[in-house]
């Protein structure tokens, strides 16, 4: 008799918690949505896309580079009349593209003019741990940090952004973010787009929710803890909606998923194809042909698009899942005539039967749970230790109801396989970030080249900041 009072009890409590479980979740939903109808309040401003400035190099000595950058506050106006706080790198939002030559000695003077820590991390970038820019290189305000390297990898389009443990999707959020090249003899010598800016053109993706001021809205809702970050409003390079004039020709893209947490779909209005030339850590061996381009936050790729059967004056959007949010306005003369490559670069595959030592990790977990191999962040524990040097395979799976991009510092890895089958074509170079689907595994292989404290981590930067990271130490 006893028991069945108690099995009573239990149900009760248990329908208590999840009809309560319900109503929050149901109460979030309104709340975003009334949030959204404010936003309907603001007009967005009419701009062209900006275009972030190169970073002067003040040393001119050859093959050395000296770079200052400043993490600081700044307002924006995205919407008609209207200021929204931000923050960006030696200015209001963003920061400017930092570019550089492989074989070239960089020095940077990072400077923190905010009024709470911050890191500068290199994402893609091959350099020793303590000149990363992770949690461990906390630069404190008023403080500045001095790492140097040397680029010892070919051309590619990488990124910087913050890594302050659980304060990186803020801080990303609210504008801290930019862009790195590196250019080398192979990037020289191929006749592609290459004037920046006008051919030759970023397009930095981030989504955004602004509250009924138009200020950024970083409160995370239940949805937004558990799936990641997913905002109402997609930015270019910091803009809403903009346009770019463009040639009646080729034109190349260089794109960067900088959102926290969404995932795009690529395409552009008028269902033309393009041509896919980079992957994360620079050029495909071949350009790949497609018409839907999938990008996972950090991830980026470099296209090709071809405006040259579009009529003049003729506009031509890019959507993500149908809905556009930037422009292209063909109305430029092309003065020069471009073809797509048939071949771009080299790469020397990495032989498996060279790996030494095979790892896994899986993603586990949901919301405040989130884990690698069931263990969440932990500044004092290192989780693998590789030898320098050393050939691995690393076997990621996913155990979660959702799609998480894996990402790891201080290397760049080739992908063997995925649920056994080889990678799609737009895959088959450089990557350092990569999604791994519900259920798939992701087999990819990389040489430790570099020596130091490192991240693997998910780049939902919502999940990265609950704890779905761990740390490599890389010693000889
Ligand atoms: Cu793009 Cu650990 O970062
Ligand atoms: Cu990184
Ligand atoms: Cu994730």
């Amino acid at each position: 008799m006893k028991k069945k009072i108690w099995i009573f009890i239990g149900l009760f409590v248990i329908v208590f918690i999840v009809g309560g479980g319900l109503l929050l979740y149901s109460w979030g939903v309104f709340a975003t949505s009334f949030k959204k109808a404010n936003n309907d309040t603001l007009v967005t401003k009419q701009q062209t896309l900006p275009i972030p400035p190169l970073l002067e190099d003040k040393n001119p000595a050859p093959n050395k580079a000296e770079f200052e950058i400043t993490a600081r506050d700044g307002t924006m106006e995205f919407f008609e009349g209207i200021i929204t706080n931000t923050r960006g790198y030696n200015g209001n939002f963003l920061g400017p593209v930092i570019r550089v030559r492989t074989g070239e000695e960089v020095s940077v003077k990072v400077t923190n003019e905010l009024d709470e820590s911050t890191t500068l991390h290199w994402h893609g970038l091959e350099v020793d741990g303590e000149n990363d820019g992770g949690p461990h290189n906390e630069i404190k305000p008023g403080e500045t940090w001095n790492p140097m390297f040397t680029i010892n990898q070919p051309a590619a389009t990488l990124w910087y952004h913050p890594h302050q443990m659980h304060k990186t999707g803020k801080q990303v959020y609210e504008g801290m973010a930019g862009l790195f090249y590196i250019e080398d003899e192979v990037s020289d010598s191929l006749k592609i787009p290459k004037e920046y800016g006008v051919n030759d053109v970023p397009l930095i993706i981030q989504d955004r929710r602004f509250d009924g001021d138009g200020q950024l809205d970083y409160e995370l809702g239940m949805k937004d803890s558990i799936v990641g970050f997913e905002g109402h409003t997609i930015l270019v390079n910091g803009a809403v909606n903009p346009f770019v004039e463009a040639p009646q020709g080729m034109m190349r893209l260089r794109i960067l998923n900088g959102s926290n947490g969404r995932i795009y779909n690529l395409k552009f209005s008028n269902g033309q194809e393009f041509y896919q030339i980079a992957s994360d850590g620079g050029f495909l061996e071949k350009p790949v042909r497609m018409d839907s381009l999938t990008v996972g936050s950090g991830e980026r790729a470099e296209i090709l698009v071809d405006f040259s059967k579009v009529a003049m004056g003729e506009t031509v959007e890019l959507q993500d899942q149908g809905i556009s949010f930037m422009s292209f306005v063909v109305n430029q003369a092309s003065d020069k005539v471009y073809s797509i490559p048939e071949k771009l670069t080299t790469i020397e595959k990495i032989d498996e039967r060279k790996a030494t030592t095979k790892r896994e990790f899986n993603f586990q977990g949901t919301g405040s749970s989130v884990s690698i191999n069931g263990v969440q962040m932990d500044m004092d524990r290192i989780d693998e230790e590789v030898n320098l040097g050393s050939t691995e395979i690393w076997e990621v799976g996913n155990f979660t109801g959702q799609t998480h991009p894996f990402h790891a510092h201080g290397v760049q890895f080739q992908i063997l396989d995925r649920n056994g089958n080889p990678p799609p074509d737009n895959e088959a170079g450089w990557k350092d970030t990569f999604l791994v689907k519900p259920g798939e595994n992701v087999r990819v292989i990389a040489t430790f080249k570099h020596e130091g404290i490192f991240m693997y981590h998910c780049h939902i930067l919502e999940h990265e900041d609950a704890g779905m990271m761990g740390q490599f130490l890389v010693e000889p």
